[in-house]
């Protein structure tokens, strides 16, 4: 019997072990460029042939082709630019027929590339041939803009080593070394499932009808390199996958750890997930409603429509190689106490359909609610618990801002105690003052001085949040764009509450408890907020107290009803 082509091995762009060695230590001559968390992924799937028939980072030919038509320049469908995006300063000091060495974020030696093509792209063109619009509320086309550098790299590569991965090392397979599982397994056709998200009992009906119809094995193949930024992260979710793989019938269904950075590109990324699994040795893959989808737009609006997807891994399919399997959305109907696919429904009018959405579950997490047993599995639900405890055993930060002398320390500092009081969380003040005296004694009043300040006081009440505690920051942080990275970099791990004393200057200057707004006004100290120095008052805060006439006592109080109100503590 011959065999079917996803049991032959995949080229792969790896030197053989001895070379390794010895381009390694010569490579440690070269210029070296240190990769970024997206770069590795990317570099990763390169070197094990996941995004065959890519030979290394694309040439400004390729890329154009692929951002303007989804092809290379040898006709090759593929969807995705895949560049090594480099900073100004770096992109100067080499240039074309080049080697560079590309370092992981520890500094080892991973590959080497040689370059052919340096350029500076269009990134809103990019943008809007790639991901349908230059919109920075596409979190591709916001890290296209923010986060890549500005000029592109292109040429091959040569492989010295895989990036070492230290958690889940036995659920991570090559391409060829799962085409080597299929093979000893027998398995003739598999399809792949492409996740993001826990599973659920409806993922788990309808990858289990989906392998029924394609009369195929099944392969979980969950991305653990980058996803959405706000998803579940991969290590409570590969111990979901795990509690959930016991539940389908063995030696039917396997579970595979892809170390992808996606990009979220909806329908482009579904051909480029077609690929991709097809590189894997699958023969089929699920594609479903909104695949990868970026959410909405900045005007409120999805960026695709729902089976975008499809439709172009549809029209798209023959090139592709692999076939692809529709999404039914699952239901469960609560009299037959199945799931069903919706459309399939005939008696609707006379059964209960039940569904709980993705924001609904995640209100029930945060609100410690009930999880019904219909539409998830116990394991599954203890994991994710473990993961949302309900807000009010999270951590979480309050930002107070506001003038010198508004009285933020001393309403903080309240806080703290009443919060102590209650006990249960670590409590943490990060006063102005003790801040400048501990984590920013170098730093000055200037702008870029005051920027950094606040960044080291949002990084570390982000860590306090991120473990559970509670942070109390009370800096002047004059600036909204400053205040609101802040936001951003806690709200990855708990709520954010901004609190805008709001005490006027006049009143501050009255009470000039310390005796700086005489000396600013005198000129003897310079870049002084709110006289020769800008406050931009916050027009977000989730409170706004003013101290005039009002006790500490009670602005503290205040606080602690807006804490109460947002599930934060316990009344
Ligand atoms: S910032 O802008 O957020 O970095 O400032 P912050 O670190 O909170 O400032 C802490 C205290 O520094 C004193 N101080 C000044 N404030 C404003 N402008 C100038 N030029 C300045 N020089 C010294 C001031 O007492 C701040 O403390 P608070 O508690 O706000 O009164």
């Amino acid at each position: 019997m011959s065999q079917p082509p996803i049991h032959a091995p995949i080229p792969e762009l790896y030197v053989s072990y001895e070379s390794a060695q010895k381009l390694k230590v010569e490579a440690g001559e070269l210029p070296s460029w240190d990769l970024t968390a997206r770069q590795v992924c990317d570099l990763e799937l390169l070197m094990n042939g996941g995004f065959n028939p890519l030979k290394g980072f694309m040439s400004e030919e390729d890329y154009n082709g692929v951002v303007d038509n989804m092809r290379l320049s040898d006709g090759a469908l593929w969807p995705m630019p895949i560049n090594l995006d480099v900073s100004e300063k770096f992109a100067e000091g080499v240039e074309e027929g080049q080697d560079i060495a590309l370092r992981d974020q520890e500094g080892v030696i991973l590959a080497i590339l040689s370059i052919t093509d340096k350029w500076v792209p269009n990134k809103s063109h990019e943008a809007e041939k790639v991901f349908g619009a230059d919109d920075l509320a596409h979190p591709a086309v916001n890290y296209l803009h923010n986060q890549a550098g500005p000029v592109y790299l292109g040429g091959p590569i040569t492989g010295i080593q895989p990036p070492v991965h230290y958690d889940f090392k036995g659920r991570r397979d090559t391409p060829n070394e799962l085409r080597a599982y299929f093979r000893k397994m027998g398995w003739r056709k598999v399809v792949a499932f492409q996740t993001r998200n826990p599973l659920h009992r409806a993922h788990q009906e309808l990858t289990f009808r989906a392998a029924k119809e394609a009369q195929a094995n099944l392969l979980i193949h969950p991305v653990v390199g980058m996803t959405k930024p706000g998803d579940v992260d991969h290590f409570t979710r590969v111990r979901c996958y795990e509690a959930v793989l016991d539940k389908y019938p063995q030696s039917t269904t396997t579970m595979s750890l892809l170390n992808l950075a996606m990009r979220m590109a909806g329908p482009r990324e579904a051909v480029w997930h077609g690929l991709i699994r097809k590189n894997h040795g699958c023969t089929h893959i699920i594609v479903g409603r909104d695949h990868a989808g970026p959410g909405k737009n900045s005007a409120g609006e999805d960026f695709y429509g729902p089976y975008d997807a499809q439709d172009l891994f549809r029209a798209n399919q023959a090139d592709i190689g692999i076939e692809m399997v529709d999404f039914k959305h699952m239901v469960y109907v609560q009299e037959r106490a199945q799931y069903e696919p919706n459309d399939e429904i005939e008696d609707r009018d006379n059964v209960t359909i039940l569904n709980i959405s993705g924001t609904e579950l995640r209100r029930r997490l945060r609100e410690g609610l009930e999880i019904p047993e219909w539409f998830s599995f116990p394991e599954v639900v203890n994991e994710l618990r473990r993961t949302s405890p309900p807000r009010a055993k999270q951590g979480f930060t309050v930002f107070f801002t506001g003038l010198s002398g508004s009285g933020k320390s001393t309403i903080a500092n309240a806080l703290m105690v009443k919060l102590m009081e209650m006990g249960g969380r670590p409590v943490t003040l990060l006063d102005g003052d003790v801040v400048r005296k501990h984590l920013s004694s170098e730093l000055g009043f200037s702008k870029e001085h005051r920027d950094l300040n606040i960044e080291r006081i949002g990084y570390v009440a982000s860590e306090i949040t991120k473990n559970g505690g509670i942070a109390i920051c009370a800096p002047i942080a004059p600036y909204t764009a400053t205040r609101r990275s802040v936001r951003e970099m806690i709200e990855a791990f708990g709520a954010f509450v901004e609190i805008h004393v709001a005490t006027s200057l006049e009143e501050c200057e009255k009470r000039d408890r310390k005796g700086l707004y005489k000396l600013a006004r005198e000129g003897k100290i310079k870049e002084f907020t709110g006289i020769s120095d800008p406050y931009e008052a916050p027009t977000n805060a989730e409170l706004v107290v003013d101290t005039k006439d009002v006790d500490v006592d009670h602005c503290a109080h205040q606080v602690i009803l807006k804490l109460e109100s947002m599930g934060l503590i316990k009344g």
